[in-house]
């Protein structure tokens, strides 16, 4: 009896999301004056818990852009069974569906993205929209044989980088490999300018592939700062050429760690971006196979040094620090140990 008081009060209390215009293509403009968050519902704000959705709902969302802004999304919401979900899909075709949201914003440039909802049982969804002006594209930066890390995610900025008659490849290094929400932040464009958009840094990713352009410029844009020490590895793929695998080491203090290439026939790399000193202290590959070590994209003018299996056994344990360190394996399977 108390009990089913208490949850007729906290319904009560709660926002109603029922009746809000819960329809397929509701469309949301930009409000005047810049700045101004749109809610839904409109009497929902991020400091309430998500209202309850009816049943078997479907609702979707416009939200256009004007060009020279982006726009800022934050889901609160949770489904419950199998059959429902949160999806956007945004200017370029990229699409992501979730079950829970618990507010960490996507960033959506022009000229709109959809927002959908359909749930089968109980669900609760709320969502807040604001635009924001595009920042000033800054000064390009050249690609070199050093390639060039960026500590992509610490400020707010927008840069073209390029390499002359090539093409880029892009490696991003999270600080975190299991919460990466703060790369979401950062977008990719093709090209020079912000009016190519290719997808952003999250779903580069997820895909644990290097991402390669297909044109001698990029621009990259982060929209918001955050804490996290997130690195995007930008390399000219000329130096690349041959390397059929790329690998990322994720070095962590004070611990023990592998990194494996499966190889193949091809040459594999395996990538360290990390300002922590590595230790190899074991390795197991084919003896005749070959390491060579780079301290950046593999050049003459990067290369440290290259061991076959037996010598590189034989000098271990080796230490290694630099922005960048790359081990290409000439062919086959290796496992490498450090520590850190
Ligand atoms: C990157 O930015 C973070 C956050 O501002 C900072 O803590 C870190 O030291 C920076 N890393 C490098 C390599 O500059
Ligand atoms: C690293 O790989 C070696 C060889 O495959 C394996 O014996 C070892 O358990 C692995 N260590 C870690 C920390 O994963
Ligand atoms: C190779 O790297 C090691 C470890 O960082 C360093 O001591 C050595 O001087 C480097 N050798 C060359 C030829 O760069």
């Amino acid at each position: 009896m108390l009990q089913k008081l208490f949850s007729c009060l906290v319904v009560a209390a709660a926002v109603s999301a029922a009746g809000s215009g819960c329809k397929i293509g509701n469309v949301i403009n930009k409000p005047v004056i810049d700045g101004t968050p749109v809610y839904w519902p409109p009497s929902w704000t991020e400091t309430q818990p998500a209202p309850q959705l009816d049943k078997e709902q479907s609702c979707s969302w416009i939200v256009t852009i004007p060009r020279g802004y982006y726009a800022k999304l934050i889901i609160s919401g949770k489904t419950t069974d199998k059959d429902s979900r949160f999806q956007t899909v945004d200017s370029a075709g990229n699409l992501i569906q979730t079950t829970q949201e618990n507010m960490d914003p996507y960033f959506f440039p022009a000229s709109k993205f959809t927002l959908a909802v359909s749930n089968e049982g109980s669900a609760t969804f709320a969502f807040k929209v604001v635009w924001f002006l595009l920042p000033y594209v800054g000064d390009d930066a050249g690609i070199g044989p050093s390639g060039l890390v960026v500590n992509v995610t610490s400020k707010v900025y927008a840069i073209d980088y390029h390499s002359t008659d090539d093409l880029l490849t892009l490696m991003t290094f999270p600080a975190d490999t299991k919460n990466y929400y703060s790369l979401r932040s950062a977008l990719v464009f093709a090209g020079e300018g912000l009016s190519n958009y290719i997808t952003n840094l999250y779903l580069l990713y997820q895909t644990k592939k290097p991402w390669i352009s297909s044109d001698d410029a990029i621009t990259i844009v982060n929209f918001e700062a955050a804490s996290s020490n997130d690195n995007l590895l930008i390399q000219s793929s000329k130096y690349l050429t041959g390397i059929g695998e790329m690998v990322e080491l994720h070095p962590q203090a004070n611990s023990i760690y592998n990194g494996t290439v499966n190889g193949g026939t091809l040459m594999s790399s395996l990538v360290a971006v990390t300002d922590l000193p590595m230790q190899m202290i074991d390795v197991q590959m084919k003896s005749d196979a070959t390491v060579t070590v780079y301290y950046g994209s593999p050049d003459s003018s990067t290369l440290n040094k290259t061991y076959t299996g037996a010598q590189l056994k034989n000098a271990l344990p080796l230490s290694f620090s630099g922005d960048v360190v790359q081990f290409v394996v000439s062919s086959g399977k290796a496992v490498f140990t450090f520590k850190s």
